[in-house]
């Protein structure tokens, strides 16, 4: 490679669960922009790998008996293997574990610290006394400060989204054992990020991509930012320089993967990386909307502090809902990219389409499997499919093969525009523009076809035909070529249509205006296939399913800690009296003695049991519950009892009234 390649990067997946439409909605475009890019001549590496490091990934290695190091393994193997079947082409996806990235972080951070980045500071944080260790991140839940909500250690998910810095949490509990943690004090390093607002004031404003990202990031730096916390009290991580005891926190090696990861690669492939990462090289990092403050705020000052290049753009992606609510894995509102889609043996172009030409890039993208079918069947197959058929079929069956000629200047002019408004969309970052614009020309094409009619034109006027079909067969090549990047595996099956036996993706959308076609024509197929209504039926019910298990799963109770059920007053109450409620069929007014009070208690117990059959029995009392008003009769706790019939809980062997049940 003479000239520096450009270098396109995806966010790295997590490896502790599988991958999903929310993936795809980066990967994808991304996917678009490198192939396009490489059908407008222009050298690409595109660059990925898995985030191995971090709380969640070592929680759940934990509850699954397994290493973090296994656990990512598993997984990583599972999205390189699912970015294959989507045609994601990544020239290489690596690992944030491996060895490469450990020493590029530790040059990294080396270099923080040499150049006065880092400052040592003893923070108080979350420590688990039952389990005699030190909380960070997502080991410990708690009080938002800022909202009030339950939030995990790092990031309040459930309420304002605002990153926590370490202690920063209320009321912290342990996730590992439900305990009340406590704060210690311990000594960590620190990034200087509130020093590199003037040098982001005047990066962002240039930095291309995505108008989100840059806004977003902007916004930030005007609001003021915080030094980040950069360590974390965990075995499982790349070690902090001199001490044992310190992992660096996950976004730093995370991100600084995009640049180990282009190592490994270009030094395999006999390339220089510096060039990329220290030099003129142009770096594109596709991301999803909610890590936006990490790519434009923190990572840039990282790269400025350590001497590195500077992205040039990142380009951020809406977010993604399902049938009309948010994506959520839990509540099941979710489409897993295998077990969903691909092992139910659909096509990869498919969803890339769809996913391509939704919405604008930046857009919420809302995923219905109705609306899905009908984008594939009323554009793929209705258009492109009809047409490239019709085309191929008529050449193969009536003009036995390619006729001779070239194309006539309106239709290559036509091309020519599509490939211009293509061209214009893609470098705009509006890949919905760009698919729009070449599914214009496969209609395009249906209309020339349908008006000119060479099927009826054929008799009196062959030559006519002939060229008519000559049109349509160069607009399927520019079609071939321009879909590429969308459809992989059909713009590869519809180029062989043309008599071509080589890789569609070994040429430039230019050629689409040539006129070299390929030896001869095979017989044509059928490139597109409907989705019928009771496939959308059926698939439709999957996710209903889902949804329908996790409000189930919901419905379960949370698991409390010992501190949480300590707060219930439970104890054994003697029934002293018991009457009924007058008016009411179901309600029993009893007095329980509680040892040192007698207490009036309205229980709902009186289909079950006559009044006389209480007196003196021995049952279980919630003391503590707030007093209400039932029937106009004051009640002041509840009798516990159990199942539909109201099994009262009693106990075993005597015991004073009042005891409390613990
Ligand atoms: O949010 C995430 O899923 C992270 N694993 C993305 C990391 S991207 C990068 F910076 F490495
Ligand atoms: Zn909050």
């Amino acid at each position: 490679m003479s000239e520096t390649p450009t270098l396109v990067t995806c966010g790295l997946p997590y490896t502790n669960g599988p991958c999903h439409i929310g993936h795809l909605r980066t990967y994808i475009p991304a996917d678009f922009y490198v192939r396009y890019l490489r059908r407008s001549g222009e050298q690409v590496v595109f660059i990925c790998g898995s985030d191995n490091h971090g709380t969640p990934i070592v929680i759940s290695a934990e509850q699954q008996s397994i290493t973090p190091r296994e656990m990512s393994e598993r997984y990583h193997h599972h999205f390189d293997t699912t970015f294959q079947r989507m045609h994601i082409c990544f020239d290489h996806f690596g690992m944030t574990d491996n060895p490469t990235n450990h020493a590029r972080t530790r040059s990294i951070v080396q270099r923080l610290i040499d150049n006065g980045h880092v400052y040592a500071k003893t923070i108080s944080q979350s420590y688990c006394p039952q389990c005699e260790r030190f909380l960070p991140d997502r080991y410990v839940e708690g009080v938002c400060p800022h909202c009030g909500m339950m939030a995990r250690g790092d990031e309040c998910d459930q309420g304002c989204g605002k990153h926590l810095e370490p202690g920063e949490l209320l009321k912290p509990v342990c996730k590992i054992c439900g305990g009340r943690a406590e704060f210690r004090d311990q000594e960590h390093f620190f990034f200087r990020l509130g020093n590199f607002s003037p040098f982001l004031e005047q990066y962002l404003p240039g930095l291309g991509g995505t108008s989100n990202a840059r806004n977003y990031g902007l916004g930030w730096v005007k609001e003021g930012l915080h030094d980040w916390c950069i360590t974390r009290t965990l075995d499982w991580g790349v070690r902090f320089p001199g001490r044992d005891d310190l992992v660096v926190y996950v976004w730093v090696d995370a991100p600084i993967g995009y640049i180990s990861f282009t190592e490994e690669y270009m030094t395999a492939t006999g390339g220089d990386w510096t060039r990329l990462w220290c030099g003129d090289g142009k770096v594109i990092h596709f991301i999803g909307q909610d890590i936006i403050y990490h790519h434009c705020v923190f990572w840039p000052s990282l790269l400025k502090g350590a001497g590195y290049g500077l992205p040039d753009a990142v380009v951020a992606s809406g977010m993604v809902k399902i049938d009309d609510k948010t994506f959520s894995k839990t509540r099941g509102y979710v489409v897993w990219t295998n077990d969903d889609y691909l092992d139910q043996g659909l096509c990869p172009d498919y969803l890339r389409y769809y996913l391509l030409s939704y919405t604008s890039h930046t857009k919420e993208l809302n995923f219905s499997w109705k609306v899905f079918a009908e984008r594939v069947n009323n554009e793929l197959v209705d258009t492109l499919g009809n047409f490239i058929y019709r085309t191929t079929h008529f050449a193969y069956k009536k003009c036995g093969g390619i006729p001779e000629g070239e194309a006539d200047t309106a239709v290559l002019e036509t091309i020519a525009a599509a490939i211009r408004d293509v061209d214009a969309a893609v470098k705009s970052y509006e890949f919905k523009g760009a698919v729009d614009a070449m599914m214009a020309l496969a209609s395009y094409g249906n209309t020339y076809i349908q008006t000119q009619a060479p099927w009826r034109m054929m008799r009196e006027d062959p030559a006519g035909a002939s060229q008519v079909i000559r049109n349509c067969l160069q607009l399927v090549k520019a079609l071939s070529l321009l879909f590429e990047p969308v459809l992989p595996e059909k713009a590869q099956k519809a180029w062989e249509l043309l008599g071509y036996t080589d890789a569609v993706s070994d040429h430039v959308v230019s050629e689409g205006l040539s006129g070299e076609f390929g030896a001869g024509l095979p017989e044509p197929a059928i490139l597109f296939e409907k989705i019928e209504d009771d496939r959308v039926a059926a698939l439709d019910a999957v996710l209903k399913k889902r949804v329908e298990e996790a409000k189930m799963k919901e419905k379960q109770l949370e698991i409390i800690s010992i501190d949480e059920f300590a707060r219930l007053d439970l104890r054994i109450a003697r029934v002293l009296s018991a009457e009924p409620v007058p008016g009411s069929e179901k309600l029993l007014r009893l007095i329980v003695d509680l040892g040192d009070e007698h207490r009036q208690v309205v229980s709902g117990i009186a289909q079950w049991y006559a009044p006389h059959d209480l007196v003196g029995q021995d049952v279980v009392l919630l003391a503590n519950l707030k007093p209400a008003k039932i029937f106009g009769v004051e009640s002041n706790g509840m009798i516990l009892a159990a199942g539909e019939d109201a099994s009262l809980l009693v106990p075993l062997r005597p015991v004073k009234p009042g005891t409390r049940i613990k």
